[in-house]
C-alpha cells in the first residue's frame, strides 16, 4: 500500500498536506505525532471515510479510490477506530459480526453459531466477555478490546489500529501484541498508532512521523532512539518527567466505607486527603473505573457511605456530585466527558456556568480569557474555541475533558484514565497541572492502566483485583512488580 502526496482540508482546518505513507506485507508501520497532527484523518482516508483532496492510493501497485468504508472492507482494509464505533444497543457478538452474521440455509441469522464464534474469538484474546452483553453495559477498554475481535474476525491485508491500547493494561497489550506478531506472519500489513512510545519500540519495524498534517518522515524503528522520535513529533527536545514532588499529608478530605455495587466491586475503602493524589491500579474488570463512577453518581451504590470533610453525604446524580464539589475526568468521552454537538468554549465552561452567572448571563469576557488559558495551557489543536467537539482530534477531545475539570473549584477530582490518547508533551503539561491543584489542597484520585504515572504521581497507591482492594503501597515502596502481582490476585500486606 502506498500512499502519496495526499491532501485533506477541513473547514478552517488543513488536516494533511502532501503526505505520503506506504506499508508492507508483513511489515508493522508505526504512525505517530501530536495530537491532531492527522494521523487518525490519513487512516480515514484508507478507510474509505474521508475522501482525500489530493494525492494518489496504490494497493498492490495499481491506483485505486476508496468509495466507502465497505469497499475498503472488500480491498482488504481493516480498521480499529480511535473513537470506539460499537452500537451500544446491539449484544457484543452482534457488533462483531455486524453486517455479516452467520446464516442458516434459510437466510436466517444463526444466533448459536454467532454467539459461539464471538466467544471463541474474545477466548482467543483472553477477554473474560460474555459475547450476550450489551455494550452499553462495557467499560471503554471492554468496548476496546471488543473492537479488536471485531477487527480480527475479518480477512485482511491491511490492518489499521488507531490507538489500540489507550485503555489496555500491559497484561491486555501484550496479548494484542502477539495477535500483532501472529498477523505478521501471515503477511498481513499492520499500521500502529499510539501515544505510549515505548510501544512503538517494541512492536513497530519502521515508523512515519507527522507534525501539523505534514511528513516528517518514514524511519527503521531500530535507528531511532526515544529522544530522537519525541525531538521529531514535537520538533523539539523534550523529556517525559513527573513533576511530582513528596507532599505533607493534609486532612482527609473525601473518606470511603465499604462502598459496594453488586456485581462490580465490594467493601472499598478508603480516605483521601487533602492535596494528595491517590493513584488505584488494576486491570480491566478489576473494578477500579466503576469505584470512581459510584462516587460521582453515575452507577447506583448497593451499599456503602461516602464522607465530604467529616460530614456524610449522599450522592444519587453527578449533578449532585458537583454540588458537593466532586468532578470526573473520564476516560468515556462520548458517554460522559463531552457534548459532541457543542464547541469547545461550551464543553470546557459547562461545568462552572454558574460561577461565571448572575442568573442566565455569563460574564463573556471571564468565560473568553478562561476558555484561551486552558486551550494554551493544554497546547490544544483547534481551530478556535467555537470549533464542535466531534471535528477535533482524539487526544485534543481528551484535552477539553481535562481543561473542563480543571476551571472548577471542585475539591476532589476523580480522574480515570486522564492521559488517555494524549501526546507526550501535553502529558507532561497536564501532570504539572495536577500537582498545582494538589498543592492548592485538592484530593485527587487517580485511576490509571499506566505503569510509569501511577508509579511517577502517585503518593499513595490502591491496587484493586476483581472488585476488590488487594494492596496498598506509599509511593517509596511501590514497584512495577508490586502493583503487577497485587492487580493479579495475590493478596500482599501493607506494610
Ligand atoms: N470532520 C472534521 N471536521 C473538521 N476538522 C476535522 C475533522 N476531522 C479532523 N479534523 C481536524 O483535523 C486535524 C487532524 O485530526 P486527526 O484526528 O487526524 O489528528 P490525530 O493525529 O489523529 O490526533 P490524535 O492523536 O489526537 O488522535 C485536527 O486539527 C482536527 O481538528
Ligand atoms: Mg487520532
Amino acid at each position: 500500500m502506498v500512499m502519496t502526496g495526499i491532501g485533506k482540508q477541513f473547514p478552517g482546518v488543513r488536516a494533511l498536506q502532501d503526505v505520503q505513507f506506504q506499508v508492507l506485507a508483513g511489515e508493522v508501520h508505526g504512525l505517530v505525532g501530536e495530537n491532531g497532527a492527522g494521523k487518525s484523518t490519513l487512516m480515514r482516508i484508507l478507510g474509505g471515510i474521508h475522501q482525500r483532496d489530493a494525492g494518489e492510493i496504490r494497493l498492490r501497485g495499481r491506483p485505486v479510490e476508496i468509495r466507502s468504508p465497505i469497499h475498503a472492507r472488500t480491498l482488504g482494509i481493516s480498521i480499529i477506530h480511535q473513537e470506539l464505533n460499537l452500537v451500544p444497543a446491539l449484544s457484543v457478538a452482534e457488533n462483531i459480526f455486524l453486517g455479516r452474521a452467520p446464516r442458516r440455509s434459510g437466510g436466517l441469522v444463526d444466533w448459536r453459531e454467532m454467539y459461539v464464534r464471538a466467544g471463541r474469538l474474545l477466548a482467543d484474546l483472553g477477554v473474560p466477555i460474555d459475547p450476550r452483553r450489551r455494550v452499553s453495559q462495557l467499560t471503554v477498554a471492554e468496548q476496546q478490546l471488543v473492537e479488536i475481535a471485531k477487527t480480527l474476525s475479518v480477512d485482511a491485508e491491511l490492518v489499521i489500529m488507531d490507538e489500540p491500547t489507550a485503555a489496555l493494561t500491559l497484561e491486555e497489550t501484550e496479548r494484542l501484541f502477539r495477535f500483532i506478531r501472529d498477523l505478521q506472519g501471515r503477511g498481513v500489513g499492520v499500521v500502529y498508532i499510539t501515544h505510549r512510545l515505548e510501544e512503538v519500540f517494541k512492536i513497530t519495524d519502521r515508523v512515519t512521523v507527522l507534525r501539523d498534517g505534514q511528513y516528517v518522515g518514514t524511519y527503521p524503528t531500530a535507528e531511532l532512539t526515544l529522544d530522537e522520535l519525541i525531538r521529531l513529533m514535537v520538533g523539539r527536545r523534550l523529556v517525559e518527567k513527573f513533576p511530582k514532588e513528596a507532599m505533607p499529608p493534609g486532612l482527609p478530605i473525601l473518606e470511603i466505607r465499604r462502598l459496594a455495587v453488586r456485581g462490580v466491586f465490594d467493601d472499598i475503602s478508603f480516605a483521601l486527603r487533602r492535596g494528595e493524589i491517590l493513584g488505584i491500579a488494576g486491570l480491566i474488570g478489576s473494578g477500579k473505573t466503576e469505584v470512581a463512577y459510584a462516587i460521582f453518581g453515575a452507577m447506583p451504590l448497593d451499599a456503602g457511605e461516602i464522607t465530604l470533610d467529616g460530614r456524610p453525604v449522599l450522592i444519587r446524580s453527578p449533578a449532585e456530585a458537583i454540588a458537593h464539589g466532586i468532578g470526573l475526568v473520564t476516560e468515556d468521552r462520548k458517554r460522559l466527558g463531552l457534548v459532541l454537538q457543542m464547541s469547545v468554549r461550551g464543553n470546557i465552561t459547562l461545568p462552572i456556568v454558574k460561577q461565571l452567572g448572575p442568573g442566565l448571563f455569563i460574564r463573556r469576557g471571564e468565560e473568553h480569557a478562561l476558555v484561551d488559558r486552558a486551550i494554551r495551557e493544554l497546547d490544544m489543536a483547534v481551530a478556535s474555541p467555537e470549533q464542535l467537539i466531534r471535528t477535533l482530534s482524539g487526544g485534543t477531545q481528551q484535552k477539553v475533558v481535562v481543561a473542563k475539570w480543571l476551571q472548577t473549584r471542585a475539591r476532589v477530582l476523580l480522574m480515570a484514565e486522564p492521559t488517555r490518547g494524549i501526546d507526550v508533551g501535553a502529558k507532561v503539561e497536564m501532570y504539572r497541572l495536577m500537582v498545582e491543584l494538589a498543592r492548592r489542597g485538592v484530593g485527587i484520585v487517580m485511576i490509571s492502566s499506566e505503569m510509569p504515572e501511577i508509579l511517577g504521581m502517585s503518593d499513595r497507591i490502591i491496587v484493586m483485583h476483581e472488585g476488590r482492594i488487594t494492596a496498598e503501597f506509599p509511593r517509596a515502596e511501590a514497584t512495577q512488580e508490586k502493583i503487577m502481582a497485587s492487580a493479579a490476585g495475590r493478596v500482599q500486606s501493607a506494610v
